[in-house]
C-alpha cells in the first residue's frame, strides 16, 4: 500500500508498517527476491519538475527548505502521491551535511552548490570537522514524521560520495573537467587521502543519522566520478567510498551506489560495497550485470532526456530497459541520472504505469 492510498498514516501499528515496507517490491527487488512487480522511482523525483514543489518553495532558500521537517516531509511526499513511486527519497540535497557543520555554503538556483572558500591545503581541512547528529536533528525529525506517513512505502536515505562532495569543496562550485580537484589527487596524494577519509566520515554519520530515524535503504550519489579512469578510482577514491558502505553495513538496510558515466567503473562500485549499482543509460542492463558481476542488483536506467519524445517513444524506450533487465534477478527501475527540470510530470506518472502494467506478475 502507498501514501496515497492510506487515508491516515496512523492506522498501521508500528510494527506491521515495519513489515509491509520490508516486504515491499522496491525492498525485495534490493534483496534480489521475487516481485509481483518491477519497483519504479526516479532520482530526483521530488523538485522543481512539479507545480507543486514550486508552489511550496516561494521564497524558501533551497537549504533553509531543507532544514524544516514539515517543507522536507511534504514535498518528498508529493512525487509519491501524484506517481505512485515504490519509494520515497528524503528532499535534501548532499551538501546539506557540509553546511551543518559549519561550512560556508550556499545552492544558487540554476548553478548549484556553491562554497565561499574552498577547501585546497592542509590547513583548510579544520574545517571540516566531525558531524554530530545533533547538527542535524531536523532530519531525524523529518525522517520520523515521513516514516510515519508513507505507511509501507520505503524512505531512501541518501549522501553524496566523498569524490563529489570533494569535488564541489575544492573547485568552489560545480565543474565540467574536475581540474583543481584532479591537480589536488594527482599532486598531494595525501592530502587528498585525508580530504576524502574526512568526508566519508562525514558521509556514513549524515547516513546513520537517516537510517536510524527510521530510513529503510540508502543511496551514494556520486554523481561525478565517472570523470576517472579505473586505476584512479582504485588508488584514490574507492577506500573512502569503501569506508562510508563498512561504516552502515551493520544496519542491514540496502545500500545502492550510483554515479554517471561509470561504465568502465560498474565493476569497482560493486566492489567498494554496494548491495544495488546504479547505471546510466549509457551501458545497457545486460552488459552492466555482466561488469558488475552475480549477487547484486541493478537500478536504472532509462536516458532523463527520452521523456520528452511521445509518448509510444518513451514506451519503447521503457520496454528496451525491461527486456534487458529480464533474468537479471533485482532489478529496481529508474533514469540514468536525474529528472531533468522541464521534464512534464504526466510523462513520469505514465512511465510508473507502464513499468507496473507491464511487469506484474
Ligand atoms: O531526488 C530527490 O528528489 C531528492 C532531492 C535531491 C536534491 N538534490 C534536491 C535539489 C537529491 C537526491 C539531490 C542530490 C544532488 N545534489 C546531487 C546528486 C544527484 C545528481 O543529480 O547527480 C548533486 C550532484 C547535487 C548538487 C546540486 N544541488 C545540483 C547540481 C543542483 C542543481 C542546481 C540547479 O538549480 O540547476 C542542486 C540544487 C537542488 N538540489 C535542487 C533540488 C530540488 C534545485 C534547487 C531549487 O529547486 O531551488
Amino acid at each position: 500500500m502507498s501514501a496515497n492510498e492510506r487515508p491516515s498514516g496512523q492506522q498501521q501499528t508500528g510494527r506491521t508498517a515495519a513489515s509491509a515496507t520490508a516486504d515491499s517490491a522496491f525492498l525485495r527487488a534490493c534483496r534480489r527476491e521475487p516481485v509481483s512487480h518491477t519497483p519504479v522511482w526516479f532520482m530526483r523525483q521530488a523538485g522543481r519538475s512539479l507545480p507543486e514543489y514550486l508552489k511550496v518553495r516561494e521564497g524558501v532558500a533551497m537549504l533553509d527548505s531543507c532544514t524544516r521537517p514539515d517543507l522536507v516531509t511534504e514535498i518528498t511526499l508529493q512525487p509519491v502521491r501524484r506517481h505512485h513511486v515504490d519509494a520515497a527519497i528524503y528532499f535534501s540535497d548532499i551538501v546539506v551535511p557540509l553546511k551543518a557543520i559549519g561550512l560556508d555554503l550556499d545552492i544558487k538556483p540554476g548553478v548549484g552548490p556553491v562554497i565561499e572558500a574552498p577547501i585546497r591545503t592542509r590547513a583548510d581541512l579544520d574545517r571540516l570537522r566531525p558531524l554530530d547528529p545533533d547538527d542535524v536533528k531536523y532530519v531525524t525529525e523529518a525522517v520520523g514524521m515521513l516514516v510515519g506517513e508513507l505507511g509501507a512505502t520505503p524512505l531512501i536515505g541518501f549522501a553524496g560520495a566523498p569524490f563529489t562532495l570533494a569535488s564541489y569543496l575544492v573547485e568552489g562550485g560545480p565543474s565540467r573537467n574536475h581540474e583543481r580537484t584532479k591537480a589536488l589527487m594527482y599532486g598531494d596524494p595525501e592530502l587528498w587521502a585525508d580530504l576524502l577519509d574526512r568526508l566519508a566520515d562525514i558521509t556514513a554519520a549524515f547516513l546513520k543519522v537517516q537510517i536510524e530515524a527510521g530510513a529503510s535503504a540508502v543511496q551514494l550519489f556520486d554523481s561525478w566520478v565517472g570523470a576517472l579512469a579505473p586505476a584512479d578510482y582504485r588508488a584514490h577514491v574507492m577506500p573512502a567510498s569503501a569506508k562510508v558502505f563498512d561504516a552502515v553495513a551493520g544496519y542491514g538496510v540496502p545500500r545502492i551506489h550510483f554515479g554517471v558515466g561509470t561504465g568502465e567503473l560498474l565493476g569497482l562500485l560493486g566492489e567498494a560495497g554496494a548491495d544495488v549499482v546504479g547505471v546510466d543509460w549509457r551501458v545497457p542492463l545486460d552488459e552492466a550485470a555482466r561488469r558488475v558481476g552475480p549477487g547484486k542488483a541493478l537500478q536504472g536506467n532509462l536516458d532523463p532526456a527520452v521523456l520528452f519524445a511521445p509518448r509510444q517513444a518513451v514506451e519503447a524506450k521503457a520496454r528496451e530497459v525491461l527486456d534487458a533487465a529480464r533474468g537479471l534477478g533485482g532489478h529496481i527501475f529508474n533514469l540514468g541520472h536525474g529528472v531533468l527540470p522541464t521534464t512534464d510530470p504526466d510523462a513520469l506518472t505514465r512511465l510508473v504505469e507502464y513499468v507496473h502494467t507491464h511487469t506484474a506478475r
